[in-house]
């Protein structure tokens, strides 16, 4: 089979990604300049361990440019790929380029965020970001599914995070960026949870075994190249629940709904990805 018969037919591509786009109307956009009182915004309502949650989700907000250019390079816009492929590609960029201004978007909003109410000065910051943001990032999939899938989860483990540290932070200038932000990765878990459900519905069994494989290797964003991710991410959990396998669950709830009557393959994937949940 060639990647291309792996690929979704463009025209379930691109209903996705227009149902995302109607989902996603220029008037309820929001930008950093406009939608906050940062002068109200003060680090010093926070904890400790929420100022350094905020620096730590900044930096994962920041990677944008390696998570962009993953598209680039697995579903490219050029003469590297046939013209049938690149109809397909060229869909999804529709949806990647706006996904990637709402992201862009999080990371200045969360850096305007740290200057405004005190955390950091902004030269020192940039050159903060810069450390991590340098670095390569990759997902080393085969199928294409596969990296829709491993956003599903990253997106709605962002999101809840967000949602659970909007809850307890002292802070309302941060806890209603939170807001815009867990708003924002919500829709973007709809879209990946959509695509993956077409995979599911188009391909079957062929799209299990490579969404397993994502849950098996899952890591978040940075784990494997951040600097004292690890510590951090354990101490980060303490401010708010960062459990990313709670996330599972709602890709359970994906794959029930897609699939009316379960192969053995899809019961043996639902009960992989609910072990995955429980062992931790
Ligand atoms: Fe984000
Ligand atoms: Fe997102």
């Amino acid at each position: 089979m060639t990647l291309d018969e792996t690929r979704l037919p463009v025209g379930e591509m691109s209903t996705a990604v227009d149902d995302f786009l109607a989902a996603s109307p220029a008037a309820r956009a929001w930008d950093v300049e406009t939608a906050f009182d940062w002068s109200a915004a003060d680090a010093g309502l926070l904890t400790e361990g929420q100022r350094s949650a905020v620096r730590f989700i900044t930096l994962i907000e920041d990677h944008l440019p390696g998570y962009f250019d993953v598209y680039h390079r697995n579903f490219p816009v050029d003469d590297t790929v046939a013209p049938e492929l690149f109809v397909h590609n060229r869909e999804l960029y529709h949806f990647t380029v706006r996904w990637a201004l709402e992201e862009d978007t999080h990371a200045r909003a969360l850096a305007r965020y740290q200057t405004a109410a005190g955390i950091a000065e902004p030269a020192p910051l940039r050159e903060e970001l810069a450390i991590e943001g340098r670095k390569h990032f990759d997902l080393p999939y085969e199928h294409p599914v596969q990296f829709f899938a491993y956003a599903l989860v990253q997106e709605k483990a962002t999101q809840m995070y967000y949602q659970q540290l909007r809850d307890v932070v002292g802070d309302p200038v941060l806890a209603s960026v939170l807001t815009r932000l867990s708003r924002d990765e919500a829709r973007h878990f709809t879209f990946f949870a959509d695509v993956v459900t077409r995979y599911l519905r188009v391909h079957g069994d062929a799209a299990v075994g490579p969404i397993r494989d994502v849950v098996a290797n899952f890591r978040m964003p940075l784990a494997d190249t951040m600097r004292g991710y690890w510590r951090w991410a354990l101490r980060i959990a303490d401010v708010a629940d960062y459990d990313h396998t709670a996330a599972y669950e709602h890709l359970l709830k994906v794959i029930d709904r897609a699939v009316d009557t379960p192969t053995d393959r899809v019961d043996e994937l639902l009960d992989f990805i609910a072990q995955c949940r429980a062992v931790r």
